[in-house]
């Protein structure tokens, strides 16, 4: 009987309210997320921004693979295995422009359609060494929101089909319209599943953001659609007011709203931008007797009117749109994202090394900006201390409970997580996802 089969009484299902420890602490894991997940799965390998001219390659290193994504001549974009076939030394690492692919150790030669174009002392081999058998060889991919995801997989479902659901939700954002605002990496001492699961839900906020309730109803509801899944907060809950864990919501929310949003630049730098709190500012314009619906209709209108300003393009969302797509999304198996009409917060984790105690975690922000506007971002790195660069305090609060989950779970008495029913789905609805991945028949 396997890990699996003991705690789930057999069936070979995850229940949607037990998930089981060993997926995050045990080197069996890693070892079928190797076998049966990252060479299965569409992942997201970069944006199209960080490729945008003929020859421009981004290495995505992920478990044991590398994988070399190229802008090629036509503009399309392609994928390869980043490995030499005359003996395997690695041909592309980070990223950067190139005329064609160069391995740095014979000195063979390949076109950016992979093509062998440089073999030196070739004669040697006389025939037997056809191109067929030294052309690159290819990966899966698929463009969506401006991200360029692979699949290994060469008989995988489209990108589109993997996504469905999602993709159809999310689609009135304009993703693939954003650029880069900040970008950051770091290594952090627990699995990367614990890691990105600090953030596929929003039950913790009421007790490690707490500062937060002055602001919000953090009441959130969750819901899965395929293999990927969402959070949200209720059409009734309130923004700009406090939680009712903490009073009665009474106050004045245009200023409530505006505090909201001020703290969250503050504490976050992301998921509201300049032109949101110049809108905030502009609330007191309203009477106070307004109500909440007709304070976040001016809120739209003045953010709206204030993107404009600064020339800031602003997608054509509805609000009902906006309901809909809810506020924060897993998309299977590790990204995950909270997006906005002009910008998007984003994680994406991955595995480190065969250890499953270390990851690799990236949080970006993205923005719509003004034709010409868009900055050039670098990667601020944090090795392996997150303490060494500037998070902003929500993240800091977040990363604290990271190493501390990861040991926690080590305990001979805790067999599987008890995730949230009602807010925690996006949790659960992944390992759900991940188990039939992975799982051992
Ligand atoms: S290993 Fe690449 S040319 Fe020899
Ligand atoms: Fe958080």
């Amino acid at each position: 009987m396997n890990e699996l089969s003991k705690v789930e009484g057999g069936t070979g299902v995850v229940s949607p309210d037990r998930v089981p420890v060993e997926a995050y602490i045990s080197p069996d894991y890693v070892r079928l997320e190797k076998e049966r997940l990252w060479p299965r799965v569409w992942q997201m390998a970069c944006r199209e921004e960080e490729i945008p001219h003929a020859g421009d390659f981004y290495t995505y290193d992920i478990a044991d693979e590398s994988i070399s994504v190229v802008r090629k001549q036509d503009g399309s974009v392609a994928a390869y295995f980043n490995v030499c076939p005359h003996r395997g030394r690695r041909l592309t690492a980070g990223c950067g422009r190139m005329g064609k692919f160069h391995c740095k150790y014979h000195g063979w030669q390949w076109n950016l359609d992979g093509k062998p174009t440089e073999i030196v002392d070739r004669h040697d081999w006389g025939e037997r060494l056809p191109d067929e058998d030294v052309t690159l060889s290819p990966v899966k991919v698929g463009l969506w929101g401006g991200w360029v995801f692979v699949n290994m997989d060469p008989d995988s479902e489209s990108l589109e089909e993997f996504l469905g659901e999602a993709k159809t939700l999310l689609d009135p954002y304009e993703i693939e319209k954003m650029r880069y605002v900040w970008r950051k990496r770091i290594v952090m001492p627990c699995n990367w599943k614990t890691a990105q699961e600090a953030f596929m839900e929003g039950y913790h906020v009421q007790t490690t953001h707490r500062q937060l309730l002055a602001y919000q109803d953090d009441y959130t509801y969750s819901q899965a659609h395929g293999k990927h899944a969402k959070f949200g907060y209720a059409p009734t809950a309130l923004f700009g007011l406090p939680s009712p864990r903490i009073s009665d919501q009474s106050g004045d929310i245009r200023n409530g709203l505006y505090q909201f949003n001020k703290e969250i630049w503050d504490t976050l730098k992301a998921t509201t931008t300049e032109e949101m709190l110049a809108a905030g500012r502009r609330l007191m314009e309203l009477p106070e007797s307004a109500t909440p619906f007709e304070v976040y209709g001016a809120f739209a209108q003045f953010h709206r009117e204030e993107a404009a300003k600064n020339n800031r393009p602003f997608p054509p969302i509805t609000g009902e749109q906006l309901m809909a797509a809810a506020t924060d999304w897993n998309i299977f198996p590790n990204m995950v994202f909270l997006q906005q009409p002009t910008n998007l917060l984003g994680y994406r984790s991955r595995p480190n090394g065969d250890n499953p105690d270390s990851c690799i975690f990236e949080v970006y922000v993205l923005e719509r900006f003004a034709p010409g506007q868009e900055p050039k971002v670098e990667v601020e790195d944090g090795g392996d201390d997150w303490r060494t660069i500037d998070w902003g305090l929500i993240l800091e609060q977040d990363f604290q409970n990271m190493e501390e989950v990861q040991k926690g779970m080590k305990s001979q008495v805790f067999h599987t997580a008890r995730p949230n029913p009602v807010q925690e789905v996006e949790v659960s609805n992944f390992h759900r996802v991940y188990h039939d991945y992975v799982r051992v028949n």
